[in-house]
Parts: structure tokens; sequence; C-alpha cells
């Protein structure tokens, strides 16, 4: 699904009432079968403009065009429903569209299977690891086969070796679906890993600074020379986001 956005503008309110400017002006499109990677430092608006792309918040002014079709979202964690199993988690999105019965159960059970958690259907969200709980999180968001998946920061509370295995098994079921995926991060490695394209986003207020398509081959490798530099290259960029006075040369 291509999605675009024209002169996105979003303010919210401080404590004391006053009005600061989130976002904007954001222009940018993405196209169908995209993974993008949307990456920029706390507090720069990355949640907001998922917010707003699903509709979950409103922008102030401009324009969100979507494609007609499914999206799916997937938080950063905790956003499992903890009174449900794995299963009913899972099965959710197919019974708010109104899929019952062996259809619903078996559509779940196949993309349980896909992120590797056969046999855990029956548990409940406390009785899984961080990492599990995430891989119920992203078959949740995946179990309609969504022509959109934007997903907030992941795996950002998993431990490296997890996170890394998760980030291959979402580039391997999105590639299957031709799915486009917006994906929120903070960390560069997972940006240079996983995107065809990188959107970075400075902050005060949020907005591009930088959108390049990578010129990576699959599979990737984090040790290669081509990856070590592309990261450098971004590293460079993120730093001069913190402190704008240090230069690219340092
Ligand atoms: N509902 C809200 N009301 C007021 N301020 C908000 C609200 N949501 C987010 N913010 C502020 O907007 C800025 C961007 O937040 P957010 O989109 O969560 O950034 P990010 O996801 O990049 O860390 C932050 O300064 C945050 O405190
Ligand atoms: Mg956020």
């Amino acid at each position: 699904m291509a999605v675009s956005l024209t002169h996105l503008e979003k303010s919210y309110q401080d404590p004391s009432g006053k009005s600061f400017r989130v976002l904007g002006p954001i222009d940018l499109r993405i196209e169908t079968g995209e993974f993008l990677c949307l990456l920029g430092p706390t507090g720069c608006g990355k949640t907001t403009l998922l917010r707003i792309l699903s509709g979950l918040e409103q922008a102030d002014s401009g324009k969100v065009s979507l494609g007609a079709g499914r999206f799916g979202y997937v938080f950063q964690q905790g956003a499992l429903f903890p009174w449900m199993n794995v299963e009913s988690n899972v099965m959710f999105p197919l019974k708010a569209k109104g899929m019952t019965g062996s259809e619903c159960r078996s559509r779940a059970a196949e993309m349980l299977n896909h992120v590797g958690l056969y046999g855990f259907s029956k548990s409940f969200p406390h009785e899984l690891s961080g990492g599990m709980q995430q891989r119920t999180a992203l078959a949740r968001g995946l179990v309609t086969e969504p022509e959109l998946l934007l997903l907030d920061e992941p795996f950002a509370s998993l431990d490296t070796r997890t996170g890394i295995n998760l980030q291959e098994m979402l580039r391997a079921i999105c590639g299957r679906l031709s799915t486009t995926v917006i994906y929120v991060t903070h960390s560069i490695e997972e940006a240079v890993y996983l995107a065809d394209r990188i959107v970075v986003m400075g902050h005060s207020p949020g907005r591009i600074v930088r959108n390049e398509s990578l010129n990576l081959k699959w599979p990737r490798s984090r040790l290669s020379s081509e990856f070590t530099e592309i990261l450098l290259s971004f590293r460079q960029t993120f730093e001069k986001l913190v402190d704008p006075s240090a230069t690219l040369s340092s």
C-alpha cells in the first residue's frame, strides 16, 4: 500500500497550556512493498507520526493519503491483552473484522508457527519471556496479512541477540507477504540492517533531515565493509542532530 504525507503538521500543549510544534511540516512518500525505517532520537515525534498515520491522532494540517486495505500496528511493549492467552491475542484483529470459528483459529495457528510460537497458544502473556511477548505482538500485527504494517520500536526492550532474531524473522515474513512497512526505531544499526530506505528525523520540531535508499544487498552482514560504512555515515548524521556543532570529520 503506498502512503503519502503532505505538509503534515502537529502541535501539542505543554503542561502550562502553551502550544508547541511537535511535527512538521513533513512530506514523505512510501511505495508499495517498501520497508522504510523512520530513525530519530527520542522525542522527535516518531510515535506521533505513526499515530497520525494510523488514525489514532489527527494532524493539525496537511494530508495523509493511504491506499485502501488492511493495516497492522505493533507497539513497543506491554500492548498484549494480559487477560487473553496468546491465541486470543492473535485472533483479536480477525474477530474485530468479523471472522470466527475454525478459520480464525487456523490463521492464528499459522501465524504463530511463522513466529516460532508453536505450542504456546494457551499461554498467557505473563508466562512468556519478553521476546516471546513481542513475537506474539508481531503475530497479532501480521495475522490479517496487512498491506501496511506500522511498528513502533517493537524490539527496543529486548536483548541484542533476541532483537536480531526477530528482525530477521520480520524481514522474511514481510518480504513473503510484500507488506509495506514503516518501522520506527532510534537504533541506527537496526535501521541499516532492516531498511530499503532510511528516513532520519530531527527534533524541535520533528522534521526529515535525511531520506536515503540503501544500496545493500541481501542477505546483509553487519560485519561487511559496506554495512559499517553506511552505519558510520548515519551515525554522523545522528551526532549532528544531538550536537549541531559536531563536524562530519570528527
Ligand atoms: N498527548 C501528548 N500531549 C502533549 N505532548 C505530547 C503528547 N504526545 C507526545 N507529546 C510530546 O511530543 C513530543 C514527541 O513525542 P513522541 O512522538 O512520543 O516522540 P518519539 O516517539 O520520537 O520519542 C515529545 O516532546 C512528547 O513529550
Ligand atoms: Mg516513540
